[in-house]
């Protein structure tokens, strides 16, 4: 793994630092990638592509054009890091993934795991976001990446990830593929809409 230290700013001007191959094949490349200025239209395809459950599980503030164009002009502005998971065969490219790292801890955060006996930090604990589209959930690609995101959250000196609005109860598919990949559930809460959320997070 590369351990060459990361900002925003240095993953903005060098992309290639914080991307990673997958899987390299004769008949597909799959990549993990910062997402970039010129992504606007496939990632307009990826979040109009997303069925009403996922949009239940993972919310974006649109799922059009506009959201896109809002996230690629955005790189870098916020303490927000997107990658994308782009895949590659002899007759497409499309994304098919949006793993976002927030890196602010927000009261709510805070004060939740206190409740649970642990001291969130700020600068040594970030949020993570994952959205895969429906078609390849289920199917290994989130914990293909799984690693990458850690490392990249590891060049950012973060010592543990938590999950940006929890997850919810019901969303056994997320909670089976955290569990998987070290996290630990630490509690429930209710969230402002009235759904019950599991709060993870996984030590680095
Ligand atoms: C959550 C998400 C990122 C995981 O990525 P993924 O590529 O689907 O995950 P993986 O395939 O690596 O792992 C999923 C695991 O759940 C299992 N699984 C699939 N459907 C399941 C279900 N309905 N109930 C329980 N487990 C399920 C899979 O078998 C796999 O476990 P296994 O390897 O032990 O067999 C992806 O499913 C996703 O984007 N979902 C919609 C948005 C979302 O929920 N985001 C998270 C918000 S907190």
């Amino acid at each position: 793994m590369n351990m060459e230290p990361l900002s925003l700013g240095k993953v903005a001007e060098q992309p290639l630092c914080a991307t990673y191959t997958l899987i390299d094949s004769p008949d597909r490349r799959l990549v993990l990638r910062p997402l970039n200025p010129r992504d606007v239209q496939g990632l307009t395809i990826f979040l109009e592509g997303l069925s009403q459950e996922t949009r239940g599980f993972h919310s974006f503030s649109s799922y059009d054009e506009k959201c896109a164009r809002d996230l690629c002009d955005s790189i870098n502005v916020y303490d927000k890091l997107r990658l994308v998971l782009e895949l590659t065969s002899k007759e497409y490219q499309e994304i098919i993934g949006v793993f976002m790292f927030g890196f602010d801890i927000v009261k709510g955060d805070i004060e939740r795991y206190r409740g649970y006996g642990i001291e969130l930090i700020n600068d040594t604990v970030c949020r993570l976001s994952p959205c895969i589209t429906d078609e390849y959930q289920g199917q290994g690609y989130g914990s293909l990446a799984m690693p990458h995101m850690l490392d990249i959250a590891e060049r950012f000196g973060q010592k543990s990830i938590i999950l940006l609005g929890g997850v919810l109860a019901r969303n056994f598919r997320a909670i089976r593929f955290y569990e998987k990949n070290g996290f630990q559930n630490m509690g429930v809460w209710i969230n402002p809409d009235n759904q019950e959320c599991l709060d993870m997070i996984r030590n680095i």
